[in-house]
């Protein structure tokens, strides 16, 4: 049964101002935002008695039946979610920090609760991929989910390829017109991505798993050499995030930065845009593209979700609760391309064979097999040393 909806909005920063116009324009939702919490006084595009600034004054109003999280903060917004869905109201978020570290506890609490929790804009903005891989995709055929999650490092990477940017001049340019933040890691080095991609797992092969426990590693350390290597062979470098069906019920999943050749869907997705291929055993391939940020574009999503809750839609969670469990496996085998400047470097990397390498002057490569545990275990060295990482093309289902 549709009802009347009344919002409790918290943030009203680039998404939370995009919402608040989208909702403007779809009159036939019943839905009026009653509140606004924000952190700073200062003046605004509304009136001032719209505005709050204790989220509590929202939990505690018992007229708001939604809360709608949209502030920066993961830590904040997760103590303001989970009072919200414990106090047995709705709740849209698109925090995919907050979410992918807390998404067992979310689940539980939605059902503890008998309460809603939708994230469509925390993974790939407009593109609606969490709701059609929790309500279309939810049989056994599917196989991997894979995509350019972040349009920041996209950005980058595109001035890179297209415009021959180097990277430090690529990621300025990236930061003057607002696509990265001053501090640019949460996006180069893969947080973003590896959120985005813990969540679309959940939805995907009903397997929780802890974004500590994924492999990320980001286009930080791409230099001059690598992008001359991916031209010369007729590749784009791409940020990537995969989560692949394997066999006995076991998947993978990681953010890594990819050789793309030209016939794959994700070699095209230039710029801020988000690219997601899901390759199922019978339909092949199917690709989403769209927006992947943005007030107005993330704003559609978060109105997508709120019109959803009208409608008492929540996520079954379908693979979660009846399907076979996938299992995590880190014991796989991938091939990579390795540049690195140091012979100390390299003996870190217990490569299983090598196809290809050159010894050069300046830098030196090898292409070769190596597991993602083994990948895992340097985890959090990969960043400090002189080198740089790519999935080849020989290694996927994408
Ligand atoms: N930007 C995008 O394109 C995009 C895309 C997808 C998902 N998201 C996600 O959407 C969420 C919001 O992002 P955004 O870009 O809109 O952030 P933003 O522009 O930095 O705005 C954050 C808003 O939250 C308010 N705020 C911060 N801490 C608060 C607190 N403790 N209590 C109440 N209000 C608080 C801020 O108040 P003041 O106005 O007083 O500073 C501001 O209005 C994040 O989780 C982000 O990851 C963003």
């Amino acid at each position: 049964m549709k009802k009347k909806l009344k919002i409790g909005l918290v943030g009203f920063g680039v998404v939370g101002q995009g919402l608040y116009d989208v909702l403007q324009k779809s009159p036939a939702l019943d839905a009026e935002i009653l509140s606004i919490c924000v952190k700073n006084k200062k003046q605004r595009s509304l009136p001032d008695g719209l505005f709050c600034y204790s989220a509590d004054d929202i939990l505690n109003n018992p007229e708001i039946n939604l809360v709608v999280e949209l502030i920066s903060e993961s830590e904040q917004a997760y103590h303001i979610v989970t009072k919200a869905l414990k106090a047995g109201k709705n709740v849209v978020s698109a925090n995919k920090k907050m979410i992918a570290e807390n998404l067992n506890e979310l689940v539980q609490l939605q059902k503890e609760n008998n309460v809603s929790l939708l994230y469509e804009a925390s993974a790939c903005g407009s593109i609606p991929v969490i709701r059609n891989l929790e309500e279309y995709y939810d049989n056994d055929l599917l196989l991997s989910v894979t995509g350019i999650l972040n349009g920041s490092s996209n950005y980058i990477l595109s001035k890179i390829f297209d415009h021959n940017k180097d990277y430090s001049t690529a990621l300025k340019e990236a930061q003057d017109l607002g696509f990265a933040e001053a501090d640019p890691s949460f996006d180069v080095d893969g947080f973003d991505s590896l959120f985005k991609l813990v969540i679309l797992t959940a939805h995907s092969f009903g397997t929780l798993v802890n974004p500590n426990d994924v492999l990320n590693y980001g286009i930080s350390n791409i230099s001059d050499f690598d992008i001359r290597y991916a031209k010369e062979k007729g590749y784009k470098i791409k940020l990537v995030g995969q989560v692949e069906k394997l066999e006995e019920n076991k998947i993978s999943l990681f953010v890594l930065p990819r050789l793309v050749q030209r016939d794959k869907y994700i070699y095209n997705v230039e710029d801020e845009f988000n690219g997601v291929v899901i390759k199922g055993l019978a339909y092949d391939k199917q690709f989403m593209f769209g927006k992947g940020a943005g007030g107005h574009p993330t704003g559609s999503a978060v109105l997508s979700d709120i019109t959803a809750i009208a409608h008492d839609y929540r996520y079954e969670y379908k693979k979660m609760n009846f399907y076979n469990s996938f299992k995590y496996e880190k014991d796989v085998t991938i091939e990579i391309y390795l540049r690195y400047k140091k012979m100390e470097d390299l003996e870190k990397f217990k490569f299983e064979s090598i196809s290809e390498e050159y010894i050069g002057p300046e830098y030196n490569y090898k292409i070769g097999m190596i597991k993602i545990k083994d990948l895992m275990s340097l985890k959090e060295h990969l960043r400090s040393m002189d080198i740089f990482i790519a999935v080849t093309r020989k290694t996927l289902n994408y």
